[in-house]
């Protein structure tokens, strides 16, 4: 295969709480994101603090604007949108047996607006979103309680939007779980607790969550396709030294650990001993290994922004970019500090074709960086060239026979950070007129990016 193929999902994607505001409207519930989340410094801090200033509750206000911001995405060819639904949206304290009428009709009018403008809606059901009761009350996944919750609330938007939405992902970046249990379980630590403890064992139940989900997707939309997402960022040894060799393998493997387990359907061996030296005793009940074995997901979407390096004996440390290590000599680096390795793209892909052979998704990837509005416009030189680098790496992967569904740049539109909560830190080609202090019109610009992307698009990868 010399060029992409003709069937090759282009876009964009987002998530729910970092776009939609509306926080508390239609009847919505409280979500752990946009009620307590703090930054990545004080990870497990936790009770909702109402005088602090939350950008998500506003976001974009992606939920009242919708119509108007995918009209932009048709006008740049996507082909495919990926979001999240709010879990709170359908099941406000994630305990209800029947959900909210209002939150599922919200996502039936976005779904419907996709399709009017040809886009296929890739949707995440869970994007460091989970209902803070479900933290408050049980302790989040922890608690095997959660894993009828997330059937429920699967269960319900499988049958709703089975004629609507054909590509699925679980969990955003399951394998966070090592690096941030907060945001994607909600796991806040007790003090003292064993933290690896908490985090395999919530990770248990997410993986028996994820079978179910994948039982239920094939038994309710045989058609569609319910992947895997994983945070791929790479890491390589930072020399020679064979220390720092296997080290990178084995902090390398404890993100793989996540898509090993869900792709190829069983705890793989290393897991065994990494458990005994943390004292760590993972509950099981009868019938999950079964599950886990038989339901395993389609495909392999993952975020991949940077490279890092590891020295021997440094300790492991991450963020929303994926590991954080030693800055490499040979790469440029953002205006946030995150190392741009078009390369590593291509190494990655690579890499986790051989491991896996399932079709692989790169559903997150862009530059987070400041944007200046001159006169009305916005030039964005650094956004095309890292695209175009990593679009021609993501091409040679193609030609080295890997097998990738698509290609959703992160944050087609600028949104909040994960990360640090700033608007500042844009990925967007279309500009939203807001700060870091919630002032702005809300006004979409767009940025030389938007026709860069356009084009591209327009000639499936062609011309780059
Ligand atoms: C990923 C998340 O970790 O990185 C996104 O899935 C996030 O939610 C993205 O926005 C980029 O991180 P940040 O911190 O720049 O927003």
């Amino acid at each position: 295969m010399d060029q992409f193929p003709g069937h090759f999902l282009w876009g964009g994607a987002v998530a729910a709480n970092q776009c939609e505001g509306g926080w508390d409207e239609g009847g919505k519930g409280v979500d752990y994101a946009s009620c307590c989340r703090t930054g990545l410094a004080d990870l497990n801090v936790s009770p909702p603090r109402a005088e602090e200033y939350h950008p998500e509750r506003e976001a974009i206000d992606f939920y009242h604007r919708y119509p108007e911001d995918i009209k932009l995405f048709a006008e740049m060819g996507f082909k495919v949108f990926r979001t999240s639904i709010h879990w709170t949206r359908i099941f406000p304290t994630g305990d209800e047996l029947e959900p909210n009428e209002e939150g599922l009709a919200f996502y039936d009018r976005l779904f419907d607006e996709l399709k009017k403008c040809g886009i296929e809606p890739l949707i995440t059901i869970s994007h460091y979103e989970i209902p803070f009761h479900l933290v408050e009350k049980y302790g989040s996944w922890r608690n095997r309680h959660l894993i009828d919750c997330f059937e429920r609330y699967c269960k319900t938007i499988f049958m709703r939007y089975k004629d609507k939405v054909k590509y699925w992902l679980t969990f955003n970046e399951i394998n966070n779980m090592r690096r941030n249990p907060s945001y994607v379980g909600g796991i806040l630590l007790e003090p003292g607790e064993n933290k690896q403890q908490a985090i395999f064992q919530a990770s248990h139940h997410m993986f028996v969550a994820n079978a179910k989900a994948v039982r239920l997707c094939r038994e309710i939309i045989p058609d569609a396709k319910i992947g895997v997402m994983c945070s791929l960022s790479n890491i390589y040894p930072n020399n020679c030294d064979p220390v720092a060799v296997f080290e990178t393998q084995d902090v390398r493997r404890r993100s793989l650990f996540f898509p090993d387990v869900m792709l190829r359907g069983y705890y793989p061996t290393y897991i065994y001993r990494m458990w005994k030296e943390n004292d760590v005793h993972v509950k099981m009940e009868a019938g999950d290994l079964e599950l886990i074995r038989e339901y395993t997901n389609d495909f392999l979407a993952f975020s991949y922004y940077r490279t890092t390096t590891h020295e021997a004996g440094q300790p492991y440390f991450g963020d929303t970019g994926g590991d954080v290590g030693t800055p490499n000599p040979y790469l440029e680096t953002s205006d946030w500090g995150w190392q741009i390795d078009p390369l590593g793209f291509r190494y990655t892909l690579n890499e986790l074709w051989d491991r896996y052979q399932v079709p692989l998704f790169p559903v997150e990837n862009g530059l987070g960086a400041h944007d200046v509005v001159e006169n009305g416009k916005i030039h964005d030189p650094y956004r095309i060239d890292y695209l175009e680098k990593h679009l021609k790496a993501l091409k040679e992967a193609v030609r080295d026979g890997v097998d990738i569904m698509g290609y959703a740049y992160w944050g087609p539109i600028d949104i909040v950070s994960a990360g640090t909560f700033e608007m500042e830190k844009r990925y967007g080609f279309i500009y939203v007129d807001k700060d870091n202090q919630g002032n702005g019109t809300l006004e979409r610009i767009k940025k030389d990016s938007f026709e860069w992307y356009k084009h591209v698009i327009k000639t499936n990868g062609a011309e780059l």
